[in-house]
C-alpha cells in the first residue's frame, strides 16, 4: 500500500494555520485598507517617523522589518532625471540613466488632445518604473498669469478647464505603471522670483475658478496618489503646511486620500507641519537646487523635533497615524504592488510618442503667402540661423533638467530629412548662453563665439539673400532669467539683440520663417514683416525632427496656443493693474503679491481689459483649411440635472491632412456676481483628411455654467440665459446657441 510521506501529511494538515498566520498586511488578497490598518499597527513609533520623511534627495525609507521597500522618487514632469549622489545634487556617474526627453508641458496642452496626455504619462511612467522610481514630480498645472514666470514651461498654460482635461489622462496614463503622479505646485506657485517669500493674496473665488480646478481635477477625476506643496505663501502661511489648503480644501472638501509631499525645502515649521496636514517631508535645508545640508535628515521638522514632542506629551499619534496611514498606502499603490509592470526606457514606442505629442503641439502662428509648408520642388538651398538651431534644450531650466539618450537639434533634424537634396548652410546669428551644464550633466557643445550682434548679424543676412528659404531659431533658452525655475525673466522681449537679427533677415530674404523656442509669448516688434512665425516650445530628445517635419509639410500643425499672446507687458492684466510683482513688507522677509486682476487671467482678462494680444488663446493655423458649420443644441432648456449637446460638423476643405480644434466657450447673459465675458468649457479635437467632414458633439452639464459662490462657499449654477459660442480660438467664436438653465 502506497504511504503518503508523514511531512506531507503534516504539511497537509497545518496549511490552514500556516495561512491564518500570514498577516494582513501582506495579503494581496485583502483591500488595501485593510492591509494599511494592520501594517500601522505593528510599526513602532520610531518607524511611523522614519516613513515620513526623505532618508537622501530623492528616497524615504520603507519598513525594512516589515518587508516593506524603501521608497524613491525623481523629476519630472518631461522625463526622469538622472540619478544624483545620495546626499548631494551632482551626479550619481550612473551610465544607464538617460531618458527620453518628452516634450515640455506646454506643448502637451497646446495639442489640445487628452488622448495625449495619457500617452505622455503612460510612457513616462513606463520610464519611471524601468528606473525604478516609484513616484515622478510632476505634472505640473500652476496658471500662466504673467509670461514672465520663469517656470511657465512646465505647466499647462492660463486656462483651468484646458489644464483639467490634459492633466487627468496623464495621471491615469502614469499611475497605469504603478507609478505615482505628484501634482505640483499646490498652490498659486504662479511666480518664480523670491519663490520662497511670496504671500498670495486672492479672493476667495478666483482662488477656486482659476487656480484650483486642475488640482482638483487631478484628485477628484484622475485620483492622484501624491500632490507637492508649492513654496509659497496663501494667508500668510507656507503652502506646504497651510491649513486651509490642505486640511480644509484638499483633505476635507475634496476628500483626497494621497501623501502631501512637500517640495524640497518648503517645510519651515514643525508644528504647522504636524497640524496642517503634511505627510513627507523632503529636500529640507535646500533651496530645491543648490545649498544642503549634509546628514541632516534627523533634524528635519517631522523628524527627531517631531518625535521628541510625541515622546514630551505635546503631541498624541493621531496625526502621525493619519500621515503614515497615507504613506502605507502610497506604498500599497507603488511598491507593494507586486503585478505593476517592469517598464521600458528609450523605446522606440516612447520615441514615437513624443514626436506625437510634438508633431500635435507645434503651433502656426502666422504664414503668409503660403510660405510654409517649404517647397522643396523649389528648393535647392536652404539657411539655418540662430542659436537656437543648435543649443541642446534638455540640459537646464532646474528640476526638470534631464540627461537624455538623444537629443536631436532643428539644424540636425533639417539635415536628416532633407540629406543631399537640399544643401543647408549655418550662419549664427546671435549668441546666447553658451553655458551649458546642470548639477553635472553636461551638453557637452562648445558654442563659444566672440563676434559682435553687428558681425553675426551682417554674416547671416549676406547668406540668407540667395537662399530659398532662412529659417531662424531663435527665442528664450533655459538658463537663468529665461524659461528657468528659480527666476523670472525680466523683460518680455526676446533677448540677446534677436529683434534686429529678425529685422533684417525678414529684409533680406522673403522666405523667411521665425521659429520661437520657449514655454512663453515674447515681444515681437517685427510681426508686420515677418511673413511665417512658428511656435515650438522645447519639445525634447525629437525636437528637431519634430521641427523638421512641420516645416516641410511632412506634418501638418496643428496645436492651439495654451495662453494668450500678449503685444506686451503692459497688456497683461497683472501687469496692467500693477500688481507683480507685489509690495516687500517692511522686515523684507515677505512680499505680498496681491490677484488684483481676480478671475481676469488670460482671454479672460483680455474682454475685460480691452488688452491688446497678438494671438489669442485657442489659436494655431494649419497647412489646410477647415470650415465649421453653425452649431445646433439638442434642446432649448436643460435642468441643473441634466445636460445639453452641441453639435457642428467640421469639414477639412484644403487638400492636406489635417486636424482641427472645436472649442466650445460659456458666456452667463446675465448672473448676479461679474463673470468672464466666455470660458472655456469643452473642446475636440479631429483629424479629418481632405474633403472629409465629421459631426463633433460637445456635451456639458450644470458644471459648466457654475460660478464659485464666495459667500455661500459653493458652486452656483444660477437659472438664466446663456450662450454657447463656437469657433477656433477665443477670439473667433462665429457660431452661438442660447439656451436656458431653468
Ligand atoms: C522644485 C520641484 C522639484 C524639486 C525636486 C524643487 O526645486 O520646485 O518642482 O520637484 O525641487 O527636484
Amino acid at each position: 500500500m502506497y504511504r503518503f510521506p508523514l511531512t506531507l501529511v503534516l504539511g497537509i494538515l497545518l496549511m490552514p494555520a500556516v495561512w491564518a498566520q500570514q498577516p494582513k498586511y501582506l495579503d494581496e488578497k485583502l483591500p488595501i485598507e485593510e492591509r494599511v490598518e494592520d501594517a500601522l499597527s505593528r510599526m513602532t513609533l520610531a518607524e511611523k517617523i522614519a516613513v515620513i520623511h526623505a532618508q537622501s534627495k530623492f528616497s524615504s525609507p520603507g519598513v525594512k522589518r516589515l518587508g516593506l521597500p524603501d521608497f524613491w522618487t525623481d523629476d519630472g514632469p518631461h522625463g526622469v532625471r538622472p540619478d544624483v549622489l545620495w546626499d548631494e545634487w551632482e551626479q550619481a556617474g550612473q551610465t544607464n540613466d538617460s531618458c527620453v526627453a518628452f516634450p515640455a508641458l506646454t506643448c502637451l496642452a497646446s495639442t489640445f488632445d487628452p488622448q495625449l496626455g495619457y500617452l505622455y504619462g503612460v510612457s513616462l511612467g513606463e520610464e519611471a518604473r524601468y528606473r525604478g522610481k516609484d513616484m515622478i514630480l510632476g505634472p505640473g498645472v500652476n496658471i500662466f498669469r504673467t509670461p514672465l514666470n520663469g517656470r511657465n514651461f512646465e505647466y499647462m498654460g492660463e486656462d483651468p478647464y484646458l489644464a483639467s482635461r490634459m492633466v487627468v489622462p496623464y495621471i491615469q496614463g502614469m499611475q497605469s505603471c504603478g507609478v505615482a503622479a505628484c501634482v505640483k505646485h499646490y498652490a498659486l506657485n504662479n511666480d518664480e522670483e523670491n519663490r520662497h517669500q511670496v504671500n498670495v493674496i486672492v479672493d476667495d473665488r478666483t482662488l477656486h475658478e482659476i487656480y484650483l480646478p486642475a488640482f482638483k481635477a487631478a484628485v477628484q477625476e484622475a485620483g492622484t496618489w501624491a500632490i507637492m506643496g508649492a513654496y509659497g505663501l496663501y494667508r500668510n502661511e507656507h503652502n506646504c503646511h497651510n491649513e486651509r489648503l490642505l486640511m480644509d480644501i484638499l483633505k476635507g472638501d475634496w476628500k483626497y486620500d494621497g501623501v502631501v509631499v512637500s517640495d524640497w525645502g518648503g517645510t519651515h515649521d514643525t508644528h504647522q507641519a504636524v497640524v496642517n496636514g503634511l505627510d513627507m517631508e523632503f529636500g529640507t535645508w535646500t533651496d530645491g537646487l543648490t545649498m544642503g545640508a549634509t546628514n541632516a535628515y534627523d533634524n528635519y521638522y517631522m523628524a527627531l523635533p517631531y518625535l521628541n514632542a510625541i515622546q514630551s506629551g505635546k503631541y498624541t499619534t493621531r496625526e502621525l497615524d493619519e500621515k503614515v496611514r497615507r504613506v502605507l498606502r502610497l506604498f500599497y499603490r507603488t511598491t507593494m504592488d507586486r503585478s505593476r509592470p517592469i517598464g521600458s526606457l528609450c523605446s522606440e514606442a516612447h520615441y514615437d510618442a513624443a514626436r506625437k505629442v510634438a508633431d500635435a503641439g507645434i503651433v502656426l502662428l502666422k504664414n503668409d503667402h503660403q510660405v510654409l509648408p517649404m517647397d522643396l520642388s523649389k528648393t535647392k538651398k536652404v539657411l539655418v540661423v540662430g542659436e537656437n538651431a543648435i543649443k541642446m534644450m534638455i540640459v537646464g531650466g532646474g528640476s526638470s533638467s534631464l540627461k537624455a539618450q538623444k537629443e536631436v537639434s532643428p539644424l540636425q533634424g533639417l539635415k536628416s530629412l532633407l540629406g543631399d537634396r537640399v544643401r543647408i548652410d549655418y550662419a549664427r546669428g546671435y549668441v546666447g548662453d553658451v553655458t551649458g551644464e546642470y548639477n553635472g550633466v553636461s551638453t557637452g557643445q562648445d558654442l563659444k563665439d566672440d563676434r559682435s550682434p553687428k558681425e553675426l548679424i551682417d554674416e547671416a543676412v549676406r547668406m540668407a539673400k540667395d537662399a530659398d528659404y532662412v529659417l531662424c531659431f531663435g527665442g528664450l533658452n533655459k538658463s537663468d532669467y529665461q524659461d528657468c525655475e528659480g527666476h523670472n525673466r525680466k523683460a518680455y522681449g526676446l533677448p540677446y539683440a534677436q529683434d534686429e537679427l529678425i529685422s533684417a533677415l525678414a529684409d533680406a530674404n522673403k522666405n523667411f520663417v521665425f521659429i520661437n523656442i520657449s514655454g512663453n509669448p515674447v515681444a515681437m516688434p517685427w510681426l508686420n514683416k515677418v511673413p511665417a512665425v512658428v511656435q515650438a516650445w522645447y519639445l525634447g530628445s525629437i525636437a528637431g525632427e519634430a521641427l523638421a517635419g512641420v516645416l516641410t509639410g511632412e506634418v501638418n500643425p496643428s496645436g492651439k496656443l495654451p495662453f494668450t499672446w500678449w503685444t506686451g507687458l503692459d497688456q497683461v492684466p497683472a501687469h496692467k493693474l500693477r500688481t507683480y510683482p507685489g509690495t516687500w513688507r517692511p522686515d523684507k522677509k515677505i512680499i505680498d503679491e496681491e490677484y488684483k486682476e481676480g478671475l481676469f487671467v488670460g482671454y479672460r482678462g483680455v474682454d475685460k481689459f480691452g488688452s491688446k494680444t497678438l494671438f489669442p488663446f485657442g489659436y494655431g493655423l494649419s497647412y489646410t483649411d477647415f470650415t465649421i458649420s453653425k452649431a445646433s443644441a439638442d434642446k432649448k432648456s436643460m435642468t441643473p440635472n441634466d445636460s445639453i449637446t452641441f453639435k457642428v460638423t467640421v469639414k477639412n476643405i484644403g487638400t492636406r491632412e489635417g486636424a482641427e480644434v472645436v472649442q466650445l466657450y460659456i458666456r452667463d447673459l446675465k448672473s448676479k456676481l461679474p463673470r468672464p465675458s466666455k470660458e472655456l468649457k469643452a473642446f475636440r479635437k479631429v483629424y479629418l483628411k481632405p474633403g472629409e467632414s465629421c459631426v463633433v458633439a460637445l456635451t456639458i452639464g450644470k458644471d459648466a455654467l457654475s460660478y464659485y459662490d464666495d459667500n455661500a462657499g459653493k458652486w452656483v449654477a444660477e437659472p438664466g440665459q446663456f450662450e454657447a459660442l463656437i469657433g477656433n480660438s477665443s477670439q473667433n467664436l462665429r457660431s452661438k446657441v442660447r439656451f436656458t438653465l431653468q
